[in-house]
């Protein structure tokens, strides 16, 4: 595949609020499992605007910002541990561009193109590097998730 196959790998993803609105969890982790990834941990939670700010501080310069925490906020999202092989670029893969119009368009059978709509409402979330991937699940879930034994 083109994601690559050889690593074992844990990877954050959220449903964010455009997806549990649009009653899109089902189909969204029917998806994941058939893609091959394993989903080791799950919670629906909604953020409030203090964690949703630490989340994304990488991006606090940026003029979308104050729209994407108010975005983020808007609702409920679902968090999940998904573990597969190359699960970091896999998941990335699956997901689709960021701009969900343009996915529909290049990528129709992303996660992004299903149930998408533009860059700030686009379904879901993946982390972006090993790096970002053990930040964003130990931001999440407790340190059982990510055991020395199975690293990221
Ligand atoms: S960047 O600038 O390249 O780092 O940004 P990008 O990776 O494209 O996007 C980072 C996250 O910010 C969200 N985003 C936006 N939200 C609202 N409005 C606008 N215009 C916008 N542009 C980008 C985007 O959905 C990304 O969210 P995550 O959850 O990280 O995929």
């Amino acid at each position: 595949p083109s994601c690559g196959s050889t690593k074992l790998e844990k990877t954050l993803a959220i449903i964010k609020p455009d997806g549990l609105l649009g009653n899109y969890t089902e189909r969204v982790k029917e998806t994941i499992l058939e893609s091959g990834f394993s989903i080791l941990k799950e919670k629906t939670i909604q953020l409030d605007e203090d964690s949703v700010a630490t989340f994304y501080a990488e991006h606090s310069a940026k003029n979308f910002f104050s729209s994407l925490v108010r975005y983020m906020i808007s609702g409920p999202v679902l968090v999940m541990v998904l573990e597969k092989e190359n699960a970091i670029s896999c998941w990335r893969t699956l997901m689709g561009p960021t701009d969900a119009s343009k996915a529909k368009i290049t990528h129709p059978y992303s996660i992004r193109a299903m149930c998408g709509t533009n860059y700030e409402k686009n379904c879901v979330h993946g982390s972006d590097s090993p790096r970002s991937a053990q930040r964003e699940i130990s931001f999440f879930f407790s340190a059982d998730a990510v055991t020395p034994h199975d690293e990221l």
